[in-house]
């Protein structure tokens, strides 16, 4: 089982391997393939769920999701995502919505998209024995704000901003940090100036880990953004497939003897 401060032990040494899933199949298979944290990110508003954004999925799709993979998951870390407004709002709710993820839904960890309003609620939930994980840089809940998806922390005012906060994080007990979208060159710098792992996902290579969308991973979507990678196409083989599948129960190929079963003691009910 990985652990929250294996993972912080870690830091340095052997790089974090991390995905997001939001199913159990999907996740028993990057389990098996010793990723060692699956996140159940608030990307499934985009990736599977069919919203243009993260924004309107709720504390309940995350926690349904996260059941799902936590029961498919022998040894990775699970993390939630907490989603658009279930934090930040009210301390006690932030606290309440945090504590679910873990005691409904079987999580080992919270994500939080991370800003000068989440550095107390961060301390708070781990001293409560909630941990965090902080994300700074990109932080697709605040894209109304942002204007889009752009990279950030790409001046010096923005880039010394972010490292103050990422200190930040730390010092209230944040167990690991996500840098979204930021020059690798800052990336590098923050890794350097903390103790617990950075982990990347458009940041460059000398974060402590990488994190990828599954979707983007397997190819399921039309679009990804450039700092991806498509390891495989899925979409085509899943359109191959259910092609195929139309294909022969037009063609009364499907299903076949093999795939049927006849009971002599039936035949004459008509
Ligand atoms: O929601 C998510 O999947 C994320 C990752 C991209 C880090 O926040």
């Amino acid at each position: 089982m990985v652990t929250t401060r294996e993972l912080r032990d870690r830091a340095g040494d052997e790089p974090i391997t991390m995905l997001t899933a939001y199913d159990a199949p999907t996740a028993a298979v990057i389990d098996d393939a010793g990723i060692d944290v699956i996140l159940v990110g608030d990307s499934m508003g985009n990736a599977v769920l069919g919203h243009d954004s993260t924004l309107p999925v709720t504390l309940e799709e995350v926690q349904s999701r996260t059941g799902a993979v936590a029961r498919a998951t022998e040894d990775a870390l699970v993390v939630a995502d907490m989603p658009f407004l279930s934090f930040g709002v009210d301390d006690a709710d932030s606290v309440e919505n945090a504590g679910r993820m873990l005691k409904e839904a079987d999580a080992d960890a919270v994500k939080i998209e991370s800003g000068p309003h989440t550095v107390e609620l961060t301390r708070k939930l781990a001293q409560l024995g909630i941990p965090v994980m902080a994300h700074l840089g990109l932080t697709p809940q605040h894209v109304n704000q942002l204007g889009g998806y752009q990279r950030q922390g790409t001046d010096p005012d923005a880039a010394e901003e972010l490292l103050e906060l990422a200190r930040e994080h730390e010092d209230a007990g944040a167990f690991s940090l996500v840098l979204e979208h930021v020059p690798a060159n800052l990336a590098a710098q923050v890794t350097a100036a903390l103790d617990i792992p950075t982990i990347g996902i458009g940041a460059g290579p000398d974060t402590n880990g990488q994190v990828l969308v599954i979707t983007d991973v397997l190819g399921l979507d039309e679009w990804s953004p450039p700092f991806s990678k498509q390891y495989a196409d899925l979409r085509g083989e899943m359109t191959s497939a259910v092609e195929s599948y139309k294909r022969e129960v037009e063609s009364g190929e499907f299903p076949a003897d093999e795939h049927s079963h006849v009971e002599d003691d039936v035949d004459d009910v008509y």
